[in-house]
């Protein structure tokens, strides 16, 4: 498939993809949402691991959020919903373009269940298949063992400790960063399993 630099009319245009995986359905955030996504991030747990997300979280900052994002090209955003039931948000940042970084938070009523990575994957097939792109970044508290293992399981891979300022906590904490090149990522996916023949 041949891929594009990103620009601001492809980023647009990539706002309104629906991607499906095996359990989850990941699609543009409308105002219709703002609800139940207030409903989902309005939880210290979450504000506490994500940069950007404040505490607590009103419905009128999910508006802003989503209403943002209509005109904003800076980030590809989708409402994961399982059953057609929304459970949280994944996307990438593209402020840096060169750097366009993967993020994610769950309700944490879906924690646990393997969402977390299977939202993921989807953001980085999509990211990797309709972008020229060589890598993804990504950053997990060093107290964020569960978006440590999501990142990993993905094929992340770490490139040290910095320090981000956090919203909800009011200042900066250290944040393991990752690193996702495309050919790691393609390996992994062409990684065909091998069959073992008896002696
Ligand atoms: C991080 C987050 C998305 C994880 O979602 P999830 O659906 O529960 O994650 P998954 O089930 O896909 O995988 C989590 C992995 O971490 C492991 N894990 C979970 N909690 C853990 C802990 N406290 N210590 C070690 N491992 C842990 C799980 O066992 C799982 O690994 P496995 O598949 O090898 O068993 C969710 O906890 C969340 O939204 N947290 C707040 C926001 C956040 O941290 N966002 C990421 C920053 S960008």
């Amino acid at each position: 498939m041949l891929q594009d630099l990103p620009t601001p009319t492809t980023l647009r245009e990539a706002r309104s993809c629906v991607l499906e995986t095996e359990r989850l359905t990941l699609r543009r955030p409308t105002l219709a949402d703002v609800k139940a996504i207030a409903l989902l991030a309005n939880d210290r747990r979450i504000a506490e691991s994500t940069r950007r997300l404040p505490h607590p979280y009103r419905q009128d900052h999910a508006a802003e959020f989503v209403g943002a994002l209509a005109d904003d090209p800076r980030e590809t955003v989708f409402l994961i919903e399982n059953n057609f039931v929304p459970v949280g948000m994944v996307g990438v940042d593209w402020r840096e373009p060169d750097a366009p970084e993967l993020g994610y938070w769950l309700g944490v009523e879906h924690w646990g269940q393997g969402f977390g990575t299977e939202a993921a994957r989807a953001a980085i097939d999509f990211t990797f298949g309709e972008f020229a792109v060589e890598h993804l970044i990504a950053g997990a508290r060093v107290t964020n063992p569960a978006s440590r293992n999501i990142l990993e399981k993905c094929g992340f891979q770490w490139t040290g400790v910095e320090l981000h300022r956090f919203e909800a906590l009011g200042s900066s904490t250290p944040v393991d960063c990752f690193r996702l090149s495309r050919s790691v990522w393609a390996s992994l996916k062409n990684w065909g399993s091998s069959t073992r023949r008896s002696r």
